[in-house]
C-alpha cells in the first residue's frame, strides 16, 4: 500500500464539480485546501457550486470546459499555467451512463462515455502526472459497475472496469513515485446521475435491491477522502456496496452470466 495522501492544504482538481459527487468533493475538501480548481462545462453551476463552499483559506478557481473534447482538456490545462495553479490532486470525477439497450443506443451517447469516462480520465492523468507536486494523489471515480457486464448498462460498466483496472495498475506504477492513487467504487447514489443516463423515452435500469446500496454522496465522498488519506488503491463506498463488490469480483464468470441472463430476462418479462 502507498503512503496516504495529506488532505491538509492540498491543491486539486476537481472534474465534474457542477453537482452531484464532485460538488460534494470541492464542499469537503474546502476547510483544508489550498487551492481548489473546479471544472465542468456549465459555469452558472460551477459559479453556484463556489458560492455555497464552506468557508476555509482555499483560493477557488472555477474552469469551464467540455472534457470529453480535445479542446476542453488543452484548455483545463492552459488555464491551470495562466493562473499559476499547482495541483498536487486530481480527482477524475466528470462521467455519465445512458441506460437501455446498446443495439438501441445513440451512437453519439455511447461515444460520450467513452470520451469522458475513459480518454478524458486517461488523458488528463497523463498530462497532470509530470506536473503535480509531490506528494501527489488521483482520484479515479469509478463504480460498483465496473465490477460485472451490465446488460442495459453495458457501454458504462464496461467503462468503468476499464477505470478500475487503470486505477489499480496506476497505483502500483506511481506509489515509488509519491503519488497515491484511489479508485473508488460507489453503489447507486443520488445525484443527477440518473437523469442524465435516461434516454428520451424514459427508460430506466432495473432498480431492484438498489435501496439495500445507496448511502448519500456526503458518505461516499467522506470514505473516498478517507481511503486516499490512507493510501488506499480501492474502495466501495458503504457496508452494503462493499459487499456486493467482494461478491462480484469473487463470484465465478458463468454463475455471474447465470444470474445476469436470469436478472435481465426476469426485468423483460415484467415490462412486456
Ligand atoms: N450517482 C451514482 O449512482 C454513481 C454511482 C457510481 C459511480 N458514479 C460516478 O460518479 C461520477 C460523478 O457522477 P455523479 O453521480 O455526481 O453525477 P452528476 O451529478 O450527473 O455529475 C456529473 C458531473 O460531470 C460533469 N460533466 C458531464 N459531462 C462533462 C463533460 N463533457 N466535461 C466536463 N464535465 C462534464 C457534469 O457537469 P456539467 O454538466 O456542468 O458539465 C457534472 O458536474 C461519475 O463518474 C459517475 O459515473 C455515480
Amino acid at each position: 500500500m502507498a503512503n496516504g495522501f495529506p488532505l491538509q492544504n492540498c491543491r486539486a482538481v476537481i472534474t465534474g464539480a457542477s453537482s452531484g459527487l464532485g460538488a460534494e468533493f470541492a464542499r469537503q475538501l474546502a476547510p483544508a485546501a489550498a487551492e481548489l480548481v473546479l471544472v465542468a462545462r456549465r459555469p452558472d453551476a460551477l459559479e453556484e457550486v463556489k458560492r455555497g463552499l464552506p468557508a476555509g483559506k482555499a483560493r477557488i478557481e472555477c474552469c469551464t470546459a467540455d472534457l470529453s473534447t480535445e479542446d476542453g482538456r488543452t484548455g483545463l490545462l492552459r488555464f491551470l499555467d495562466d493562473q499559476g495553479l499547482r495541483p498536487n490532486l486530481l480527482i477524475n470525477n466528470a462521467g455519465l451512463g445512458d441506460y437501455g439497450g446498446f443495439a438501441t443506443s445513440a451512437m453519439e451517447k455511447s461515444r460520450l462515455q467513452i470520451d469522458l469516462n475513459i480518454t478524458a480520465l486517461t488523458l488528463l492523468s497523463h498530462a497532470l502526472i509530470p506536473r503535480l507536486g509531490r506528494p501527489g494523489g488521483i482520484v479515479n471515480i469509478s463504480s460498483l459497475a465496473g465490477t460485472l457486464p451490465m446488460p442495459d448498462l453495458a457501454v458504462y460498466a464496461a467503462s468503468k472496469a476499464y477505470v478500475t483496472s487503470f486505477s489499480e495498475a496506476l497505483a502500483v506504477e506511481l506509489a515509488p513515485k509519491g503519488v497515491t492513487v484511489t479508485c473508488v467504487c460507489p453503489g447507486p447514489t443520488p445525484t443527477n446521475f440518473s437523469k442524465t443516463a435516461r434516454r428520451p423515452d424514459g427508460g430506466d435500469t432495473d432498480r431492484s435491491g438498489q435501496g439495500l446500496l445507496r448511502i448519500p454522496p456526503s458518505r461516499v465522498v467522506a470514505e473516498a477522502l478517507a481511503a486516499l488519506a490512507a493510501g488506499r488503491p480501492c474502495v466501495f463506498p458503504g457496508a452494503g456496496v462493499t459487499v456486493a463488490g467482494t461478491l462480484f469480483r469473487l463470484m465465478p464468470r458463468p454463475l455471474m452470466r447465470w444470474f445476469l441472463r436470469r436478472r435481465f430476462n426476469k426485468g423483460k418479462v415484467q415490462a412486456d
